[in-house]
């Protein structure tokens, strides 16, 4: 529904872990308030600049494979602010008629969103992931997305805001349960490295950014969640490896992104 954003949702007090990460992308739709947040992050994580481009570059090349393998509906589970290469822009040049559902819990990264909507076969649901039914149920999602046929369910970088009692995989499960053969799940997480992070300094920089902290994953893990969805090549890699191998490694890091596609058969 455009325009459904009230002004009096914007507390320039308030950080905003979307805006945060367009600060980290060089975007501007963000504010003091974001930059100083972010700086807290980088201070801890100064690579987390290259890991967010990295996982963009990510998010087109998960969308483009699907779309490739005939894929006409997405549904972007935290999809952040409407930054350069949104789902239907990668879809589309492959999938004209591409159907997308924008979901996040961000009201600002939402009215913007909206905003930028091409057309009514794009929407954008406010809604939080650790609600799926509640997503399920939604009018657009239920005028969008058709579970008969094949749809792209993308959960990227926004795992690491979930906890272990918030339960990721019953939130990826609520919607994979539905989804047809031919369908792809594409998720990118954080993972710990052997390289020391204080966890706790980059939770509290995110603190009341809209999210709670769920914490970096051991790779078995997040395998798992790709349960009934075989990985695809090459695998559950580096963010800066998928789909090929980074022709410059990138520069060692606290924190990195794991990545994968995986197809249900
Ligand atoms: C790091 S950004 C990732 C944006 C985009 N998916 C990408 O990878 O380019 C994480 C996004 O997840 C959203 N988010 C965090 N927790 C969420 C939740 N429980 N429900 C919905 N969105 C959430 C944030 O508002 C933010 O926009």
């Amino acid at each position: 529904m455009p325009g459904d954003w009230r002004p009096q949702e914007l507390d320039l007090s308030v950080p905003s872990a979307a805006r945060m990460y367009d600060y980290y992308l060089g975007g501007k739709d963000h504010f003091e308030i974001d930059r100083i947040r972010a700086q807290q992050v980088i201070e801890n994580f100064p690579q987390v600049r290259e890991v967010a481009r990295a996982n963009r570059a990510f998010l087109g090349a998960a969308v483009r494979a699907a779309a490739e393998a005939g894929v006409e509906q997405f549904i972007d589970l935290g999809a952040g602010l409407p930054t350069q290469g949104h789902v239907h822009e990668v879809a589309r040049p492959t999938q004209p008629d591409a159907r997308v559902v924008y979901v996040d819990l961000d009201p600002i990264a939402c009215a913007q969103a909206r905003a930028l909507l091409p057309d009514d076969a794009t929407a954008v649901v406010h809604a939080d992931i650790r609600s799926p039914e509640v997503i399920l149920e939604d009018p657009e999602v239920q005028r969008l997305i058709d579970f008969g046929s094949p749809v792209a369910l993308l959960l990227i970088s926004v795992l690491h805001f979930i906890s272990d009692e918030e339960d990721p995989a019953r939130i990826i499960g609520a919607f994979t349960q539905r989804m047809a053969s031919g369908s792809f799940l594409a998720l990118s997480v954080a993972t710990s490295t052997a390289q020391e992070v204080d966890v706790d300094k980059l939770s509290s920089a995110y603190r009341g950014a809209g999210t709670s902290a769920g914490g970096l994953r051991p790779r078995e893990q997040i395998e798992s969640y790709f349960e009934g969805f075989p990985l695809l090549p090459p695998g559950l890699v580096d963010v800066h490896d998928w789909p090929t191998p980074a022709a410059d490694p990138p520069a060692p890091a606290p924190i990195r992104l794991l990545a994968g596609v995986g197809r249900r058969p």
